[in-house]
C-alpha cells in the first residue's frame, strides 16, 4: 500500500474518531448495490463497535433530494459511501464540513484538488484504479482496519464487494492490486479460501445441470433456466449424473477430468454456431472461487459470487436492508428473508431476459455496440442488474453494451458495460457523463460499467453523443 494512502487513512480515521467520541450521531448513506451495501455496513459495524450512534440508508444514486434530505435531517455527521462523486460543492454548501465521503468512482481533477479538508478518501487521488484495483467495500474495510485491527474480521466481505463489481479481472479470475492484499488477510484468518474450480455457485449444493441452469455468472442462451437442456446436454457427453446408489451427484463429488467434459460440453454448444465464443467460454467458466469458509455449506452466502448476487438482488428489489443485515451478520431472519428475494429477483431478470431476446426489435447490433430498448418492461431498478447479465453473454462478446428503459417519471436511464472480452478503448463512465450532462442530464461510473439519466426530449442527441463517442472515444480518453 502507498505511503500516501496510509498517512490519508489515518487522517481520515482520526477525522472519524473525532466525530463519534464528540458524541456525534452518524449517518451512513450508501448506494443500493452490493458493492454499496458492503460498504455501508462495513462502515456500520466499524462504528457500532466504537459504541457510536448511527443509523445506515442505501440509496439509487446521489442527487440533489438525496442532500435535500440529509440537510433537512440534521444529522451530527455524514459518511457517504459508493456514491458522491461530483457532489463534493453541492455537499459543502448543504451540510458544511459535516461529512466524509468513502468511494472508488473517477472523480475529477478539480473535485481532488478543492478536497482542502481531505473529506474525500479515493483510491484515484493516490493513482490506484477505483475501477479494477478496489471497490467501494475494499476502501471501507481499509478505513474500518485502520481504525482498529480487529475489524479485519471484515475482510471477508470486503472480498465479496470485489467480487460483486467484477474487479476479479486478473488471470482466470484473479485479484490484483489493494484487493489481492484484503483478500491475502482475508485467507490469513482462515475466512475465505481460494480454489481453481468451475466458476457455477452451488458447488457444494448442487448438480451441474442446475448449477448450469441457475447460476448468473454467465448467461447462455439456451442453457441459462433452462435445467432439461442442460440435463441432456450433460447426460449427452457422457457424464455421470448420478452416483451407483441413483443419488444426483453435486459438483464438488466430480473429478478434475469430469468437469474439463463438462466445460467441453457447454463450450461444445455454444461452440457449434461460433468456434471462437466456445475459447472464451473455456477460458470463463474455469478459474478461482472464493469460498467464505466461515458459511454453513448449503448456505447461498459460501460462495463470494452468490452472495454478491442476493445482495444486489436485496437492493434492487427495494430491500437494501435486509443485504445489510446478512452483510453485519444476521442468519436467521435475514437469510431466509434474503433466499425468497433471489428467487423473486431471479424470476424478474429471467421475464426480462427472455422478452429482450424474443422481441427481436429491442436489440440493436452493428457489431460494436449493442443498444438494449427496454421501454415499457424493465423496471428503474432492475436496468443495472438486466444490463450486467447481458454483458456476461456470449452473444455480445466484445460489444459496448448501452441499455435503456424510460423511467415513470419520464426520463430516460441508462446503464451501459464493457461486455465479454471487449478491447474498446472507451472510458465508460467519461461517457456518460459528459454526454448526459451536455444534454441535462447526470450520470458517471467506471470505465467498464457506468449508467446516466436524461430528459426524455434528449434521447436522440444523446445516443448519436453516445454511438460517436464509443466508436471514436475523444472525450473518454482525457482524464476523468
Ligand atoms: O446502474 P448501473 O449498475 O448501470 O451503474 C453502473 C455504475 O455507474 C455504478 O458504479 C453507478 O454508481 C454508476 N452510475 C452513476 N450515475 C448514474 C448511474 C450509474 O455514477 N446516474
Amino acid at each position: 500500500m502507498s505511503d500516501r494512502l496510509t498517512d490519508a487513512l489515518k487522517h481520515f480515521c482520526e477525522k472519524l474518531r473525532t466525530s463519534v467520541e464528540g458524541g456525534n450521531e452518524v449517518s451512513i448513506i450508501t448506494h443500493l448495490d452490493a458493492d454499496g451495501i458492503i460498504a455501508g455496513s462495513i462502515m456500520a459495524m466499524a462504528l457500532r463497535r466504537m459504541g457510536a450512534r448511527y443509523s445506515v440508508r442505501a440509496v439509487s444514486d446521489m442527487n440533489s433530494s438525496v442532500v435535500e434530505n440529509m440537510k433537512a435531517d440534521g444529522r451530527d455527521f455524514y459518511v457517504i459511501t459508493d456514491l458522491g462523486g461530483g457532489w463534493a460543492s453541492n455537499l459543502r454548501k448543504a451540510l458544511d464540513n459535516k461529512w466524509v465521503i468513502i468511494d472508488h468512482h473517477e472523480i475529477t481533477e478539480e473535485e481532488i484538488l478543492t478536497d482542502d479538508e481531505a473529506q474525500i478518501l479515493n483510491p484515484w487521488k493516490f493513482g490506484i484504479d477505483g475501477g479494477r484495483e478496489v471497490s467501494a467495500g475494499g476502501m471501507a474495510y481499509m478505513v474500518a482496519s485502520t481504525l482498529d485491527l480487529k475489524n479485519r474480521d471484515l475482510s471477508a466481505i470486503a472480498v465479496v464487494s470485489a467480487v460483486a463489481d467484477r474487479q476479479d479481472q486478473g488471470d482466470k479470475r484473479s485479484f490484483f492490486g489493494l484487493n489481492a492484499e484484503i483478500l491475502k488477510t482475508a485467507q490469513s484468518l482462515g475466512l475465505v479460501s481460494v480454489d481453481i474450480d468451475i466458476i457455477l455457485a452451488g458447488r457444494e449444493t448442487r448438480t451441474p445441470h442446475e448449477a448450469l441452469a441457475y447460476t448468473l455468472f454467465h448467461y447462455i442462451d439456451g442453457l441459462t433456466w433452462n435445467s432439461e437442456a442442460c440435463y441432456l446436454l450433460l447426460k449427452n457427453a457422457g457424464i455421470k449424473l448420478k452416483d451407483n446408489g441413483g443419488r444426483w451427484r453435486v459438483l464438488a463429488e466430480f473429478s478434475q477430468e469430469e468437469k474439463s467434459a463438462i466445460v467441453e460440453a457447454v463450450a461444445k454448444f455454444v461452440g457449434s454456431s461460433d468456434k471462437r465464443l466456445s475459447e472464451i467460454l473455456l477460458d470463463d467458466l474455469i478459474g478461482y472461487v472464493y469460498t467464505l469458509a466461515k458459511e454453513d455449506k448449503r448456505s447461498l452466502l459460501r460462495d463470494a459470487r452468490e452472495f454478491s448476487t442476493m445482495l444486489n438482488a436485496c437492493g434492487r428489489i427495494g430491500r437494501a436492508g435486509v443485504g445489510i443485515a446478512l452483510c453485519m451478520g444476521d442468519r436467521n431472519t435475514a437469510l431466509s428473508t434474503g433466499e425468497e428475494i433471489m428467487s423473486t429477483y431471479k424470476m424478474t431478470l429471467r421475464n426480462n431476459i427472455s422478452t429482450i431476446f424474443s422481441e427481436k426489435w429491442r436489440l440493436a447490433d452493428d457489431g460494436k455496440t449493442t443498444f438494449v430498448n427496454g421501454d415499457g418492461i424493465l423496471e428503474e431498478a432492475m436496468l443495472g442488474a438486466v444490463s450486467s447479465l447481458l454483458s456476461r453473454s456470449p452473444s455480445f462478446r466484445g460489444r459496448v453494451l448501452f441499455v435503456r428503459t424510460l423511467t415513470k417519471d419520464g426520463t430516460y436511464k441508462f446503464s451501459s458495460r464493457k461486455c465479454l472480452h471487449c478491447k474498446s478503448q472507451a472510458n465508460l463512465g467519461v461517457i456518460m457523463r459528459q454526454c448526459s450532462k451536455a444534454l441535462n442530464g447526470a450520470g458517471g461510473g467506471h470505465s467498464a460499467a457506468a449508467g446516466c439519466s436524461i430528459p426524455s426530449s434528449a434521447l436522440e442527441d444523446f445516443i448519436a453523443g453516445i454511438k460517436e463517442e464509443t466508436n471514436d472515444p475523444k472525450i473518454a480518453r482525457e482524464t476523468a
